[in-house]
C-alpha cells in the first residue's frame, strides 16, 4: 500500500530531517530509486510531473509505484508534482496518489489562493495531502517553467497557509530547474529560509535542488554528453537547508543525468548488444547509486 506523504513528512519535520522526491517516468528509474530507499531504510517519495503522465499514462505509472510500495518494505508515498491542470490533479486525487501539488505560483496571490483552496478541498475529502507553492522557483523544463525567481516573502507565507490550509509549503529560496542553476557560485538564502520556517508550522520543501555531481557529469560527458556549464546545489548547502527547516527535497535533473551516463556507456562500450536490458541496466544502476548519495545528504537514511 502506498503511504501517506503527510506521514512521511510529519516525522521528517518532528526529527529534523528531509525526505527525497524523485520523479518517475518509466520502470527502471522507479527500480533504481526504491532499490536505494530499501538500501538505506529510508522513506521515499515518489513523484509524476504532467509530462510524465503525458508520457507514460498515469494508470502505469500509479500502478508501478503501487506495486513497489506492495513489495517494499520502506514507506513509498506517490506525489503529483507542478499539478497545474485541474483535471490531472483530480485524475489523482480519485486514483488514490499520497498527494498532489498544485502548482499556482505563477498566478497572483490572490488567485493562487483561491486555486490552492480548490484543491485542498477536494484532496481533504478524500484524506490526501496538497503542496502548494508561493514564490517562483526559476529554470525551464519541458511542461514546468518560469522566468526567474521571486523569493517567498515570510507574511505572505504565513498568511498563505493559514488562508489555504495547504500542508506543505513549496519555497523560493534561491534554487531553480534544471541543470544550469547558478552562472556564479551557489547560495541559498538560508536566513530568508529560516523567516519562513518560524513564520509557517508545516513542513517546507525545496525544488530545483538537485546537485549535479561532478562524477555523473564526467562519465555523461566522457560517453559523449555535452554539458558545460551546468552547475547544481552543493551538499553543504542542502545540508544548510534542512538543518533550517526543509523536509522535502526534489530531485529530477541527477537522475536524467545519471540515466543518459548510463544508456550512453553502454552503448558506446558495447555497439553490437541491442538488448534493451542490457542498455537500460547501467542506467537503473547509476540512478540507484545517486539517489543513495542524495538519501545520505537529506539525513533520512536509517529512518525507517
Ligand atoms: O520540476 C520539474 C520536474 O523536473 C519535471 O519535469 O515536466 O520535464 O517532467 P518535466
Ligand atoms: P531539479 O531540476 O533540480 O532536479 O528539480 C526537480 C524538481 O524540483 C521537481 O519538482
Ligand atoms: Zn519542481
Amino acid at each position: 500500500m502506498l503511504t501517506s506523504t503527510k506521514s512521511i513528512l510529519e516525522k521528517a519535520y518532528r526529527q529534523n530531517y528531509a525526505v527525497g522526491h524523485f520523479n518517475i517516468n518509466n520502470m527502471e528509474i522507479l527500480q533504481g530509486i526504491v532499490q536505494a530507499a530499501e538500501n538505506l531504510r529510508s522513506p521515499i517519495i515518489l513523484a509524476t510531473s504532467e509530462g510524465a503522465l503525458e508520457y507514460a499514462g498515469i494508470n502505469f505509472l500509479y500502478n508501478l509505484a503501487l506495486t513497489a510500495s506492495e513489495l517494499s518494505k520502506v514507506p513509498i508515498a506517490l506525489h503529483l508534482d507542478h499539478g497545474k491542470d485541474m483535471e490531472n490533479i483530480r485524475k489523482c486525487i480519485q486514483l488514490g496518489y499520497s498527494s498532489v501539488m498544485i502548482d499556482a505560483s505563477h498566478e497572483e496571490f490572490e488567485k493562487n489562493i483561491k486555486l490552492t483552496k480548490q484543491v485542498v478541498q477536494l484532496a481533504h475529502r478524500k484524506g490526501i495531502s496538497v503542496e502548494a507553492e508561493l514564490g517562483t522557483i526559476g529554470g525551464k523544463e519541458d511542461l514546468v517553467h518560469s522566468r526567474g525567481i521571486i523569493y517567498t516573502n515570510p507574511a505572505k507565507a504565513q498568511e498563505f497557509v493559514e488562508r489555504t490550509g495547504c500542508d506543505f509549503l513549496a519555497i523560493a529560496i534561491g534554487t531553480s530547474h534544471g541543470a544550469y542553476k547558478f552562472s556564479g557560485s551557489a547560495k541559498l538564502k538560508i536566513e530568508l529560509l529560516k523567516q519562513i520556517k518560524a513564520k509557517t508550522k508545516i513542513p517546507l520543501v525545496l525544488h530545483g535542488a538537485s546537485g549535479v555531481p561532478q562524477s555523473i557529469v564526467n562519465l555523461a560527458q566522457k560517453y559523449g554528453a555535452k554539458l558545460s556549464g551546468v552547475k547544481g546545489v552543493p551538499d553543504s548547502q542542502i545540508k544548510l537547508a534542512v538543518k533550517n527547516g526543509i523536509n522535502k527535497i526534489n530531485t529530477d535533473t541527477d537522475l536524467r543525468i545519471a540515466f543518459d551516463a548510463g544508456v550512453r556507456k553502454a552503448v558506446k562500450e558495447h555497439p553490437e548488444d541491442f538488448d534493451p536490458r542490457h542498455i537500460l541496466f547501467p542506467a537503473r544502476a547509476l540512478i540507484q547509486q545517486v539517489v543513495e548519495q542524495r538519501i545520505k545528504v537529506f539525513g533520512s537514511a536509517g529512518k525507517v
